[in-house]
């Protein structure tokens, strides 16, 4: 059997060993959100060093737990806290917290997290609905020989961000009166922030934001054939564009601030989506 996949199974025997809680649908919480889990009505919570072999974040403020509960009447499994390649993961360990939670029973993946915004109508604060995303500079979290198990060798990446799911983000942005910028997150690896000459080159790309997480494991989420949304929040304009450095504490402290709209829009949105389904 393949060691990927062996893993991924022993994680999920353990986790199941822990809870038989069901899932709808799968968040994982970025930057800014880390207490989002506090506003949902929680069933049980497993710490990820309570599963076997699971990788286990070292940044700081970031939790590290699933928390199984409901928002409204949706089960829902939040990731608070995830694991970051730069963290020196293989990328394969990155996204096993996405595969076990498909497994577990999500069908619908909602990820979120911090951005520094490229585009030059952007600012610091904004939330931005994820429509695509570039992940040429990292590697595929599918490379290696194909999981049978989990999907197809060469799954499509068109509409990665699903068009419906988007839709009713939009619009329930629009009811919420939530301002909402849409554009594509660019994940570059890290950990470093990016130099201006690197920023000039993403904005060249065609990318709008970003950030040091998510695509890769949005890959391995539409690998399992998961229907996935994002929203980041722009938590600083992008290395070169305000004329200052880029310091890690202004980014968390940004994104702190901009926290009640964003727990909001996330809150609102998947009571939405669970009513389309
Ligand atoms: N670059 C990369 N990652 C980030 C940034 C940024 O400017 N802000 C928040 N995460």
């Amino acid at each position: 059997m393949n060691p990927t996949y062996k893993k991924l199974m022993r994680c999920y025997d353990s986790l199941r060993a822990l809870t038989d809680f069901k899932p709808q649908l799968a968040l994982v919480l970025g930057t800014g959100l880390g207490n989002f889990a506090d506003k949902i009505r929680v069933v049980q919570t497993v710490g990820y060093h309570q599963i076997d072999e699971f990788p286990i974040s070292t940044v700081e403020g970031h939790k590290g737990q699933y928390v199984f509960g409901y928002v409204d009447a949706v089960p829902v499994v939040i990731m608070q806290g995830r694991v970051h390649y730069y963290e020196g993961y293989d990328i394969q360990e990155v996204v096993l917290p996405i595969r076990l939670m498909k497994l577990m029973g999500a069908e619908i993946l909602m990820v979120t997290n911090a951005s520094g915004g490229i585009c030059e109508r952007f600012h610091a604060g904004d939330l931005m609905l994820i429509t695509d995303h570039i992940s040429s500079f990292i590697p595929s979290p599918l490379r290696g020989a194909n999981i049978e198990e989990l999907g197809v060798r060469f799954p499509d990446m068109t509409d990665a961000y699903d068009p419906v799911l988007r839709d009713i983000i939009r619009k329930t942005a629009q009811k919420e009166n939530i301002p909402l910028q849409e554009g594509v997150y660019i994940q570059l690896p890290g950990p470093q922030f990016e130099t201006p000459a690197e920023i000039r080159m993403a904005r060249a790309l065609g990318a709008d934001a970003v950030g040091m997480s998510t695509a890769c494991e949005v890959i391995a989420a539409r690998h399992m054939g998961m229907r996935v949304c994002g929203i980041s929040c722009v938590s600083n304009m992008a290395a070169g564009m305000t004329g200052g450095p880029l310091l890690h504490e202004e980014v968390q402290q940004n994104a702190d601030q901009v926290a009640p709209r964003f727990e909001k829009l996330v809150q609102c949105s998947i009571t939405a989506i669970a009513r389309s389904i």
